[in-house]
């Protein structure tokens, strides 16, 4: 199975999945980085693990029909069958989303349905909330709204401060990633519903 990550900035989660990769963990080809940013630190580690990087510029596209096209052509070229999304920071089309419906992961740094968007340590922090943690779930048609696969929380203790926090957050989506990325390529993921059902856990 040929994966392709989506990412736009720093790559921490992208870097944790081509760990497994090389592991042995995750049985499949890490064939793409897709990103919209040719600052992001993610195309970097994409070059030093020797894996393709397709660099779609939202601005050198006519419209959000156009960047989609790009990407799913380049999608199509490497014949990828599932994407992860981490830390891509564009909403994708309910279009692009249908095309791939099912094949599309993505962690957020919360747990939903709480915290949705771009924020989403920061505003549990902010809440003062004293547990969120980490999500991994399907794409749909709406924003950090899909069917959830794993979840892990954390505890916001007396102690932490939104550094702290991000730290531990980040540690367990670095696991809680690839282990949903090998359930789901070992065909272990079934949707039902709103919810996912995992077989042999
Ligand atoms: C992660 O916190 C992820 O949950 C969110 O974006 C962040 C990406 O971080 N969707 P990194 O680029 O993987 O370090």
């Amino acid at each position: 199975m040929n994966i392709a990550v989506f990412a736009s900035g720093r790559g921490s989660n992208f870097s944790a999945i081509i760990r497994a990769v090389k592991k042995g963990k995750i049985k499949a080809s890490l064939s793409l980085l897709v990103c919209d940013n040719p600052g992001a630190g993610a195309i970097t580690k994409a070059k030093r693990a020797g894996i393709k990087v397709a660099l779609v510029k939202s601005k050198e596209c006519s419209d959000k029909k156009d960047f989609e096209a790009m990407i799913a052509a380049h999608l199509e070229n490497e014949k990828i069958e599932l994407i992860a999304l981490a830390g891509f920071m564009r909403i994708l089309s309910p279009e692009f989303v249908r095309k791939y419906s099912g094949r599309i992961l993505n962690i957020h740094p919360a747990l939903l349905p709480s915290f949705k968007g771009a924020e989403g340590i920061k505003d549990a922090f902010g809440y003062g909330v004293k547990v969120t943690g980490v999500t991994v779930h399907f794409v749909d048609e709406a924003m950090d709204h899909g069917p959830i696969i794993l979840q892990q929380a954390v505890k916001i203790e007396a102690g932490d401060n939104l550094v702290s926090l991000e730290k531990k957050i980040h540690k367990i989506e670095h696991r809680l990633y690839p282990k949903a990325i090998r359930l789901f390529v070992e065909g272990r993921l079934k949707i039902e519903g709103r919810g996912v059902k995992i077989s042999n856990p």
